[in-house]
């Protein structure tokens, strides 16, 4: 176990700032692809290719061949969220920092720190005994719009016994999670428009529209105060967990007071207040308001009427909705909600179903095992409240999709101070290399390949 090389790699892999999302760092998007290639040429893949490269491209690999061996797909993304406020950092996002046994960098857990453990896991485990496949790709944080193409086109990339997944967290330090359902997304930008241009508050407030107001008046009729959505239909489609699923729940080691203490650390904690907070982030949908822009947001003081005001909103999907529908029920309800004299637009960013995994087949077993070998827990069913706009996709073609994570609760993802526990690292590179094992062992995981 070779850490200090280990981290000077994984080092590398995290200053390269690949924002997927800004066009500013297209260049950088690149050279985090191009990272990842060169570490699968050593880890010996034979075919190493970027497809769907006319964005961000998507990492294609091809391990050695092991004859009659089952097959792994291996995905993971080399993007990053943008690491705004920047200032809020306590070392800046893109110079790795070790502090206390954690590393801080934009990426360390969502996810480079991941797929590099995923990679040297390979490596630590000594001569490979399953065939691996690698989908890494560029785009995961906007949308995954490039590898949906791929996957549309070549839907034989996911030609595999087993996929898997590191993009996630433990459920608490010490309890390795499995998933069941990750949530869907459906982003939005709702334009807002009340005159021809802005107009002089003196001479026209108090008889003028205001588009600021008026986008205000919709987004707070779209929620209201006790966190019930009010989109005709939004629910509908909705499926309650089963008593089981709510019954595990209550066995978690997740307490409320803690998730508001310490992870949310603010006063209260709101939402529909007749479910169990792990019920509202698991298996509730969301709409929040992102940024809201228009007007006058300078330094100094302006008295304008604004004619224009846009919010970026999303809402995240639970099983069974469906991404289209709720494009379509969102349109309808802004298009009812305002007045007659604004004129409301509203254009779809990016968006993705909801999935579910059952967790039934053999390879959950394997993983289990491994983490209990390793870090002496087996895995705890789970849901996540995040998305992985491809995890559908990846497992069309039958293969069971393995969604799990070395993160902790309190990573910090997309937020300032994002990290990784570097014995969090240690460990999923011993676990992942207990999988691999295991699978390579196994007898009765293929039927696919
Ligand atoms: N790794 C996260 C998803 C995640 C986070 C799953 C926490 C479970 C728990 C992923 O990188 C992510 O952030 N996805 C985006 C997708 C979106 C832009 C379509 C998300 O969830 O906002
Ligand atoms: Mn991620
Ligand atoms: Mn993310």
């Amino acid at each position: 176990m070779d850490h200090d090389r280990w981290l000077r790699e994984l080092s590398e892999f995290l200053r390269i700032p690949s924002v997927s999302t800004l066009p500013a760092y297209d260049a950088d998007c690149r050279r985090a692809a191009e990272w990842v290639a060169r570490d699968l040429r050593r880890l010996g893949c034979r075919d190493v290719q970027f497809i769907g490269s006319d964005t961000h491209p998507v990492v294609w690999g091809v391990g050695p061949e092991v004859p009659s061996a089952p097959s792994l797909l291996i995905y993971g993304h080399y993007d990053v969220q943008p690491p705004d406020p920047v200032n809020e950092w306590t070392a800046p996002p893109f110079e790795p920092t070790v502090r206390d046994g954690r590393l801080y960098a934009r990426g360390a857990a969502d996810d480079k720190g991941q797929v590099f453990c995923l990679l040297r896991a390979i490596e630590a485990s000594g001569a490979p005994r399953v065939n691996f496949r690698f989908l890494i790709e560029g785009e995961e944080e906007y949308g995954s719009k490039v590898l949906f193409d791929v996957l549309r086109r070549e839907p034989e990339r996911t030609q595999a016994d087993v996929a898997l997944v590191a993009d996630m967290s433990y459920v608490a330090p010490g309890w390795p999670a499995v998933y069941t359902s990750l949530r869907g997304m459906c982003y939005a930008e709702i334009t807002i428009r009340t005159a021809k241009s802005d107009l002089h508050s003196g001479e026209y407030g108090g008889a003028a529209p205001n588009a600021h107001e008026e986008l205000c008046r919709l987004l707070t009729r779209l929620k209201g105060p006790d966190g019930r959505i009010n989109i005709p239909g939004l629910y509908a489609a909705v499926k309650p967990p089963t008593a089981a699923e709510r019954a595990a729940w209550k066995r978690l080691p997740f307490k409320e007071r803690d998730f508001l203490k310490r992870r949310v650390q603010a006063k209260a904690l709101t939402g529909l207040r007749k479910y169990s907070v792990l019920e509202r982030l698991w298996a509730l949908p969301t709409f929040e308001i992102h940024g809201i822009t228009g007007g006058f947001t300078g330094v100094g003081a302006k008295t304008v009427i604004p004619a224009e005001a846009t919010a970026k909103v999303s809402l995240r999907l639970v099983p069974n909705q469906k991404m289209k529908t709720v494009e379509r029920q969102l349109a309808t309800a802004v298009q009812r909600l305002v007045p007659p004299y604004v004129t409301a637009t509203i254009r779809f960013l990016h968006g993705a179903d909801p999935a579910r995994v059952r967790i039934d087949h053999p390879a959950f077993k394997l993983l289990d095992r491994a983490f209990r070998d390793v870090v002496g827990r087996g895995t705890v069913p789970a849901r996540a409240g995040g998305s992985i706009p491809v995890v559908p996709a990846l497992g069309a073609r039958g293969a069971p999709v393995l969604l799990t994570g070395i993160g902790l609760p309190d990573d910090r993802l997309h937020a300032p101070d994002e990290k990784l526990d570097l014995k969090q690292l240690w460990d999923g590179i011993k676990v992942f290399g207990r999988f691999y094992e295991l699978l390579g062992d196994s007898t009765g995981i293929r039927s696919n390949s």
